[in-house]
């Protein structure tokens, strides 16, 4: 099951240039499976069209509080009635001002007051108008009612401009929107989070790596963030952007992600998830100068050191903390899942087979077995990998409360 079917989102989009991007916002979540009934301003239809947000959220558009489409006249209280959420995207410096004064003069906004879920509001406007103290009084008054933003990007403006005011990327509202939904079963909990590969230099130019590319991890760190946890991520060379409210170490070879990930252990973190594809082993040495191709040499053979077990380690130190590992098997992945978990001593050992269609690196989704260290043992079916990150949760959260009565 997908995390936003049959979840109901209400969208105020209101009156700035980047009206046209809430299109991209329905389709996303329409796409992703929630309901979403959109209303919008007088002045976001002098920029966008009922009949595009019509077409786009297949259910009729209203604008005006006099001239309602619901049959009792009563738009403002039906239109949020069964929402889970209100998104206010893009929100102007005018409709932020209006719903920090509690003004209700059309629809949007007595809409809004009559709404008594939780709130997301994505700016969009020239930065100057976003960074006025009047906006950011505004602003700071609606966060301290309860109200969740998604701040403004920096760049270049619809204006020619370049500064703060950008709406935040479509995929930034709806993991902020995920994150209020989601119950915050990991509040309290500081979380390791290794991901990505790692590359072991040969020489300046060359490196040993292999073909994980960062996604689970990714999914693993957003769930654990829209649970609530804190989160260090420790991560090698990747090619996303990383998370959001994150803490983040950037790091390359093995032995720097061990030393992160051991200084973060060591700073209270309650539990850790390992995601990472770590080198087993780098170059004994490694060269200065550039190795080069000699024509008497038709074969080159290169000492290797193994680096060091950062989950082993960890789980060597574990004082009730909660340990999780990841192993990718090429066959035998039940066999050779025990025998790991046995090995490095870990709470929850998630694998999978790189040998199933769809599941391993690159991919966005993944068929996964879980092993607990009760012994119990799970298949998951084909999922997204945001699908596994989330239902892993669900059993990293059970461990550490277990954890936490038992200790
Ligand atoms: N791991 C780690 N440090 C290492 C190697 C692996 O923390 N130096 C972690 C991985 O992040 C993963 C788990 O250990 O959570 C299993 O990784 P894997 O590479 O499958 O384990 P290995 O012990 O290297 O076994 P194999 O011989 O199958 O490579």
């Amino acid at each position: 099951m997908k995390f936003w079917a049959k979840k109901n989102i209400s969208l105020i989009v209101s009156g700035g240039i980047a009206a046209y991007r809430a299109c991209d916002l329905i389709r996303t979540l329409r796409r992703e499976g929630a309901d979403v009934a959109v209303l919008a301003t007088k002045s976001a239809l002098e920029f966008i069209t009922e009949l595009s947000l019509q077409a786009l959220s297949g259910a009729r558009v209203n604008s005006d509080l006099f001239t309602p489409i619901q049959a009792d006249g009563m738009d403002h209280i039906h239109q949020t009635k069964n929402s889970d959420l209100l998104i206010i995207a893009p929100a102007t410096a005018n409709i932020i001002a209006k719903m920090a004064m509690g003004l209700a003069d059309d629809l949007a906004t007595t809409t809004i007051l009559a709404y008594s879920g939780p709130i997301l509001v994505a700016p969009a406007m020239n930065s100057r108008m976003w960074l006025n103290s009047a906006t950011q009084r505004n602003v700071a008054q609606l966060k301290k009612d309860g109200v969740q933003f998604i701040d403004p990007q920096s760049g270049s403006l619809a204006c020619g401009e370049e500064g703060e005011g950008r709406l935040a990327p479509i995929a930034h509202i709806v993991d902020a929107a995920q994150a209020l939904l989601t119950p915050k079963i990991l509040k309290g909990h500081r979380l390791l989070i290794t991901a990505g590969p790692t590359h072991e230099a040969l020489d300046p130019v060359r490196f040993i790596s292999n073909h994980s590319t960062g996604k689970m991890g990714w999914s693993i760190c957003r769930a654990a963030l829209n649970a609530g946890a804190e989160v260090v991520l420790v991560y090698g060379p990747v090619n996303l952007e990383p998370p959001l409210g994150a803490e983040l170490h950037p790091v390359t070879s093995a032995q720097e992600m061990y030393d992160q990930s051991m200084t973060a252990w060591d700073k209270g973190c309650t539990g850790a998830i390992l995601t990472a594809a770590v080198g087993d082993y780098r170059p004994l040495t490694q060269q200065t100068d550039k190795i080069k191709k000699s024509q008497d040499n038709q074969q080159l053979t290169m000492e290797l050191t193994v680096n060091p077990d950062i989950l082993a380690t960890i789980a060597a130190k574990k004082d009730g903390r909660v340990v999780v590992g990841f192993a990718a098997e090429t066959g035998h992945a039940i066999e050779r899942g025990r025998e790991k978990m046995a090995r490095k001593n870990c709470d929850l050992l998630v694998i999978n087979d790189l040998l199933e269609a769809d599941s391993g690196f690159g991919t966005d989704t993944n068929r996964v077995t879980i092993l607990h260290n009760s012994g119990k043992e799970e298949t998951w079916p084909l999922l997204s990998k945001d699908m596994v990150a989330q239902k892993l949760m669900q059993n990293i959260a059970t461990l550490l409360n277990t954890v936490k009565k038992n200790g």
